[in-house]
């Protein structure tokens, strides 16, 4: 089967609108939105009971008013905790919403989506089958497909062949050897790398290879502007409305 293809946006808002709201809520996907994003990124993951939610750590701890291991509670227990707090008291009672929440605002509000598969510790295979078959059902399909992206290669091993027809990201937090290798043999549409590994070098070898590029995390308009004369495609940012402003 070919690799499916996409549109990237130069401008995708990290976690939803992440400087400005709480990451990965609701409130954060609206404000994104707000601030003239057409894309958004997530994490997603398992609660105790199976259920797809978003949330960016293993721990509860930086992002709610709990503390200890996210995998440990029951989505009706995560359900119960204040992940708007921590940011402001403005979005106090903010939930960790069910993934099927965050795809109904989307579909509502006409954003387009990379979903990162992001695992609790041991829960690759678990977390990636039942995402991608949740996504598989809930997304509409007369909606742009999103990318499916994570750092996990099992992870994606199991969404090329669980959901062929969804474009994937292949999430590097370094500059392996092997990335071209890695990207043909997981089928991959983008190379999403690193802001700290990004060179001129590096960016124009992947655009060679044909592959879409994106950048993690910018937030500062100079590096954005420059990452696009370079050929990157797109940049993840907490800051939508300052990038948009830059490079859009
Ligand atoms: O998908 C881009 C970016 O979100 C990857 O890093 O740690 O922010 O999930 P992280
Ligand atoms: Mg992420």
């Amino acid at each position: 089967m070919p690799i499916p293809s996409l549109s990237l946006p130069r401008v995708i808002g990290h976690r939803g609108a992440a400087e400005a709201a709480p990451e990965n809520t609701l409130a954060s996907f609206r404000e994104a939105k707000r601030q003239g994003a057409t894309w958004v990124e997530f994490d997603a993951k398992l609660s105790a009971d199976n259920r797809a939610f978003l949330l960016h750590d293993d721990n509860l701890d930086r992002t709610s008013n709990a503390k200890g291991p996210a995998r440990a509670l029951t989505y009706d227990e995560l359900r119960l905790l204040d992940s708007g707090s921590w940011k402001a008291t403005a979005f106090a009672g903010e939930k960790m919403p069910l993934l099927a929440e965050a795809l109904k605002l989307f579909a509502q509000e006409d954003l387009q989506f990379n979903l990162e598969l992001k695992p609790c510790p041991g829960r690759a295979r678990d977390t990636a089958t039942v995402i991608l078959d949740e996504l598989k059902h809930l997304w509409p399909a007369t909606k742009p497909k999103p990318l499916v992206s994570s750092f996990v290669l099992e992870c994606l091993e199991i969404a090329r062949d669980q959901a062929p027809d969804f474009p994937r990201g292949l999430l590097l937090e370094e500059h392996p050897a092997n990335w071209l290798d890695l990207a043909r043999n997981l089928k991959v549409a983008t190379v999403n790398i690193w802001d700290r590994d990004a060179t001129a070098e590096w960016v124009a070898e992947i655009k060679a290879e044909g592959y879409g590029l994106l950048v993690y995390t910018v937030n500062d308009a100079a590096r954005a502007k420059q990452l696009i004369s370079w050929g990157v495609d797109g940049v993840f940012t907490d800051a939508p409305a300052r990038i948009l402003a830059a490079v859009a």
